[in-house]
């Protein structure tokens, strides 16, 4: 019998608790499962928000708290499993300071090397730095250790994800060209180095927050518009390969407030065991105190190649 009996039992819609009762804080999550197992990932955000001078838009931030860990059989009960890669302190040049920007960390497991592999955003606090940071355990909580990051091929990579393919090949899928474009770039076999194979997708259209999966042999990419910590409204786009060429759709959202994606911002789309039935995770971005930022996890149905998320709610 599956863990769960139906996909809207796990729907989240606020703030979301440990099996010690203590907050989850994992922030522009992604998920990894392993060994029936699913693993969270997310950025710690704790400490005072402050907005950065000088810049044209509402940069609010908090000092970078490294990526948490939870574990779940049966994403309800969340255990704490630590701190998976932690920030380093009082070092402005490591990418990895708590002065920088460390988010949308995405694991995934590579057999041939035995390791487990995050990706995350790395940037500097003005986001002006636009790299790729990698990261490596051999366990899947961690702790990680960090290697390096990287502009793909040159190229700039801000709000990215991570896709491992049922070939076993992974994809970086990052906003890039000033956030106008997103590029996928096929990663090496040990998934530690971007290839020199890479395409630009959804060319022109500044879009964001990229959550991709795969439905019936095509590539499903939910992204946001680009409005910093402000929600506004996703929209979702088809490739029959990974690097596409994507033909954008409409919003999948429906029911009340689904223009702002019911005031939330995608960060990862995972499969359930249901057919056609995903958990659709998103992020409700408390801008003037990230801290309280909370979440969204709705259900999401592929039918007949149209993708729907229900949010049900009255208000
Ligand atoms: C958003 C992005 C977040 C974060 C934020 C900073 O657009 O999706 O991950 O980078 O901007 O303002």
């Amino acid at each position: 019998m599956d863990a769960f009996a139906q996909a809207s039992d796990l729907s989240v819609d606020g703030k979301l608790y440990d099996t010690d009762k203590n907050l989850i804080n994992a922030h522009g999550a992604g998920m990894l499962y392993h060994d029936g197992i699913y693993y969270l990932f997310g950025e710690i955000k704790k400490g005072t928000t402050w907005r950065v001078a000088n810049q044209s838009w509402e940069d609010y931030r908090v000092p970078a708290g490294g990526i948490s860990c939870y574990s779940s059989k049966d994403l309800k009960n969340w255990r704490y499993e630590g701190v998976a890669l932690a920030p380093v302190k009082g070092d402005p040049k490591s990418d990895i300071d708590t002065g920088k920007v460390i988010e949308r960390p995405k694991v995934i497991y590579n057999t041939k090397t035995k390791q487990f592999v995050m990706w995350m955003h790395i940037d500097a606090k003005d986001y002006s730095y636009s790299q790729s940071g990698v990261a490596v355990s051999k366990t899947p909580a961690g702790p990680y250790h960090y290697i390096k990051s990287v502009k793909p091929n040159g190229q700039m990579s801000r709000d990215m994800t991570l896709f491992k393919d049922d070939d076993g090949k992974a994809y970086l899928i990052y906003s890039s060209e000033q956030n106008n474009t997103m590029q996928v770039c096929l990663l090496s076999d040990d998934y530690l180095h971007p290839t020199k194979t890479y395409s630009r997708i959804l060319i022109n259209r500044r879009r964001e927050a990229p959550a991709l999966f795969k439905n019936n042999g095509k590539y499903y990419l939910i992204t946001s518009d680009c409005t910093g910590w402000s929600a506004n409204a996703a929209t979702y786009a088809i490739a029959d390969k990974v690097l596409g060429p994507y033909k954008e759709y409409g919003n999948p959202c429906k029911g009340l407030r689904a223009n702002t994606t019911f005031e939330s911002q995608s960060t990862y789309v995972l499969p359930l065991k249901e057919k056609n039935t995903y958990l659709f995770m998103a992020d409700h971005w408390n801008k003037t105190d990230l801290e309280k930022s909370d979440y969204l996890w709705l259900p999401l149905k592929v039918e007949n190649g149209k993708v729907e998320i229900i949010n049900d709610a009255k208000k």
